[in-house]
């Protein structure tokens, strides 16, 4: 046999080959990028968010905006992937990595059209992604784990391009209090941020938003008879239905008389007793049930003082596990006084339109809520949008502890270096390298072009200014209109967010490049737009 694939194709298959694959493919996701593009940085515009039924959300969120976006191309679709995985990974920087891997693809396209293949793009990309990787291990600065200072600027830069930087520093702290409380030295702060629960409350202003030391359950108490508040709550945190089963009542009962109906609602009414008595006997005044309480069981729960909640979901019971200290347990008959948790105080509260469940004053609390206030939904949404990013990066620091200066810095540094290295290379991959560094300032040039300057002139004042290495820190401030050491300005991220940009930017953009061939089935979707 000849080493020569054979390529069988369904009938009706199209193939689209190589340049106008490529093309297609990098033109949807120049598309993308044009999009979100105007959002980055704190003088970027929002957008107002249509769906199929009418909702509208205003937001300047990257990972927002491109989850809302009906794609089709699947290379597109790739890209708002690998801006999941930062929103997921990192918890900021989406716009960010989007545009920096629509850079990559359009500088190579020019390359392509000069008449340069392919495989030493790809191969001067791979080159300069790990120099740059290299270079930010190199000048990051590395801060301690309590290095407040540092911690509230990251918050505040997160903040900067968002709706709520008006009350930065008030959030920053609120923030960085809530972090603190959910972590410990294990280095995974930032997988516990999910255990900072938000509240959206509506009715007050944002600056009513308060940090409160236990944990919010949007669950109504089963009874209303049950008390309102319980002090010195003692919870059982359990897995076990609360009722009796039917299905072996149906199988077994045959009913002749009517004592016998007494005797089976007596067994029934037994088995709710027996459960009451462990209850009682370990003095359990708040139970949580991630199963059903049947209603009968809640009158007999509210008629002894003991409060409950009923199918409480995964997240929140466990929330409710590590605030208060207690073990979730399915056989109520091992119930001990060990597997129980407490709280100062649990009470039921109505917040807008929904009950809520809340426990304070917790043993040992791994979890606690913002309940943040504001005046109309659309601007709790988009403060909690914003949260959530401040959170992320503040634990992300806390785990990795390095961080670099923003407002572009970071990237004219990068790029100024990886020229240098690329003039130590010869051949085509050279020119690969230099359209890296190139792509690389394409976020300090957007930050710039949205806060309305002129681009050449920032951008060459950048450049010129990173003379040392003393200079490395060098950006721009936006909100102020002026250049220079953003360390020391208090504009700072977590270096973390900066890897994870270049890298994830750098693999799509090289998967892209590799793609030759675009071969499509009768009857799926158009590859174009
Ligand atoms: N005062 C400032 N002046 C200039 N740039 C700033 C300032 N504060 C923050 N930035 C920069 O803004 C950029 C972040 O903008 P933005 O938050 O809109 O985008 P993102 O983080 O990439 O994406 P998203 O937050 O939507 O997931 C960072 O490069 C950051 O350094
Ligand atoms: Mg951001």
């Amino acid at each position: 046999m000849s080493g020569v694939p054979i390529i069988i194709l369904r009938e009706g298959t199209e193939e689209i080959q190589e340049k106008e694959a490529r093309k297609q493919n990098i033109s949807a996701m120049v598309a993308i990028s044009e999009t979100v593009r105007s959002t980055l940085g704190p003088k970027g515009m929002s957008k107002m968010l249509v769906d199929s039924l009418g909702d509208v959300t205003i937001t300047n969120d990257g990972a927002e905006i491109l989850k809302n976006l009906d794609i089709e191309n699947i290379s597109a679709n790739m890209m708002v992937n690998v801006a999941k995985s930062m929103d997921e990974e990192i918890g900021d920087g989406t716009t960010s990595v989007v545009i920096f891997s629509a850079a990559l693809l359009n500088n190579a396209l020019d390359l392509i059209e000069q008449g340069i293949h392919p495989k030493p793009i790809i191969h001067g990309y791979k080159l300069a992604m790990d120099k740059s990787l290299e270079i930010i291990k190199n000048i990051a600065e590395t801060i301690s784990k309590d290095d407040d200072k540092v911690l509230i600027n990251v918050a505040k830069t997160a903040m900067n391009a968002k709706g709520i930087s008006t009350l930065k520093d008030f959030f920053a702290s609120l923030a960085l209090e809530a972090v603190k409380h959910i972590s410990n030295d294990d280095g995974k702060t930032f997988n516990k941020v999910s255990n900072v629960k938000i509240v959206k409350a509506p009715g007050k202003s944002l600056k009513d938003t308060e940090l409160i030391n236990g944990v919010y359950i949007q669950k109504e108490k089963v009874n209303s008879m049950m008390p309102e508040v319980i002090k010195d709550a003692k919870i059982a945190v359990i897995r076990r239905k609360l009722d009796v089963k039917k299905t072996e009542f149906d199988a077994q009962v045959k009913i002749s008389s009517p004592s016998e109906i007494q005797r089976f609602l007596d067994q029934e009414e037994k088995i709710l007793l027996d459960y009451m008595k462990i209850f009682k006997d370990l003095g359990v005044n708040v139970v949580i049930n991630s199963s059903d309480i049947s209603d009968k069981f809640g009158a007999y729960l509210a008629r002894d003082g003991i409060a409950a909640i009923k199918n409480v979901g995964e997240s929140d019971y466990k929330s409710i596990l590590k605030a208060v200290d207690a073990k979730l347990v399915d056989d109520l008959t091992s119930l001990t006084e060990d597997d129980l948790g407490f709280a100062s105080k649990v009470e039921f509260e109505k917040i807008g339109d929904d009950e809520y469940t809340l426990l304070t004053g917790c043993k040992n609390p791994k979890s606690v809520s913002i309940l943040l206030k504001g005046g109309l939904d659309k601007i709790l949404s988009t403060a909690e949008v914003s949260l959530n990013d401040v959170l992320s990066v503040i634990a992300k620091v806390m785990d990795t502890k390095t961080v670099v200066a923003g407002g572009g810095a970071i990237y004219i540094e990068l790029a100024k270096q990886v020229r240098l290295y690329a003039n130590q290379i010869g051949g085509k991959e050279q020119l690969a390298v230099s359209a890296f560094a190139l792509a690389l300032e394409e976020i300090p040039k957007t930050l710039i072009q949205n806060a309305g300057f002129e681009e050449i002139e920032k951008l060459t004042e950048l450049r010129a200014a990173h003379k040392t290495d003393t200079d490395k820190w060098i950006g721009i401030d936006t909100i102020t209109n002026t250049i220079e050491d953003n360390y020391n300005k208090g504009i700072v991220e977590p270096a973390e967010l900066v890897n994870h940009i270049i890298k994830s930017g750098s693999e799509l953009a090289n998967l892209i490049l590799r793609i030759d061939r675009i071969i499509n089935s009768k009857g799926s979707k158009s590859p174009g737009m």
